[in-house]
């Protein structure tokens, strides 16, 4: 039996009479559907995040992989099929709900707000907490100021492990774009979320900007978190990637460790032949 098909309890049969522990799915993604118009963009795609690990979700241009975010975060509602985290279905609800319930992304397009600082950039995201509406501000002043003191200290800390503490009095428009794509996971990292969706955090990097990248995702990978990273870079889906879902026109093709998917010529064909 593949070792990589994750079953829902999390165990699977190696061999008569011998019971593996197989990493629990923590999101299950079942005949997602997308259609614009007529155009279907998401084909019933089917695959499985196993908890804890790095996930590449990898495939040609106009695969339909930022339409798969976009409906697993709730941004675009999908037309059929099922995204269950931890059995409990998402569809259906919104952004924030989804988000409460730990699931956050980033976006291909930084979509940063270039008008504040570093660090304010990073407490909007942060999880909600009481005490910051207009009335307990006039009301409770010290209480209000305790919990701007607490949102400004956590979203430091969160800069630190992004390695841009020392940038967070700049505005967004002063730092570098490597800085902002790290930037962009601090905001995802505010939210508390168990796990990270990446739209290409290393697309137009630079080479320090790049291993400072793979350095940051291998971080949160250690930290526990459960990741999906569009990457189009082969050699870096071979170096943070624990399995690969292979996606091409809507379907998974295949999914699966690194080695094997990024092996088959099949693939190499669609995905270079696919403009890359
Ligand atoms: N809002 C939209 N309306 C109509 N078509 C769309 C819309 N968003 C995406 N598409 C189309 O859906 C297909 C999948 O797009 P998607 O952005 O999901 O691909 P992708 O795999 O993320 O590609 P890339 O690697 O270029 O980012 C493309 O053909 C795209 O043109
Ligand atoms: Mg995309």
């Amino acid at each position: 039996m593949n070792p990589n098909v994750i079953t829902s309890g999390g165990t699977f049969v190696e061999s008569p009479g011998v019971r593996t522990q197989a990493p629990t799915a923590l999101l299950v993604v079942e005949g997602l559907t997308k259609n614009f118009g007529g155009f279907r963009v998401l084909d019933a795609t089917t695959f499985s995040l196993p908890e804890g690990q790095v996930t590449c979700l990898v495939g040609p241009n106009g695969a339909g992989k930022t339409t798969a975010f976009d409906c697993i975060t709730g941004f675009l509602k999908s037309d059929a099929g099922s995204i269950r985290l931890r059995g409990d279905e998402l569809i259906g609800l919104g952004r924030s709900d989804i988000v409460r319930r730990g699931v956050a992304r980033s976006f291909q397009n930084l979509r940063l707000f270039e008008e504040m600082s570093v660090v304010d950039n990073v407490i909007v995201c942060l999880a909600d907490e009481t005490g910051n509406d207009p009335l307990t501000a006039v009301f409770r002043p010290f209480y209000s100021a305790a919990v701007l003191r607490r949102k400004r200290e956590k979203a430091l800390a969160i800069l630190e492990q992004v390695e841009l503490a020392h940038k967070a009095e700049d505005h967004v428009t002063q730092i570098s774009f490597g800085q902002q794509k790290l930037l962009c996971i601090a905001r995802v990292l505010a939210t508390d979320a168990k796990l990270l969706l990446l739209d290409e955090p290393t697309s137009g990097l630079s080479a320090t900007a790049l291993d400072n990248m793979v350095k940051v995702i291998g971080r949160l990978s250690a930290s526990g978190k459960t990741l999906l990273v569009v990457e189009h870079n082969t050699r870096i889906v071979r170096d943070i990637a624990d399995r690969i879902v292979f996606m091409h026109q809507g379907r998974v093709l295949a999914e699966g460790d690194p080695q094997t998917v990024l092996d088959r010529s099949d693939l190499v064909e669609i995905y270079f032949g696919g403009g890359h």
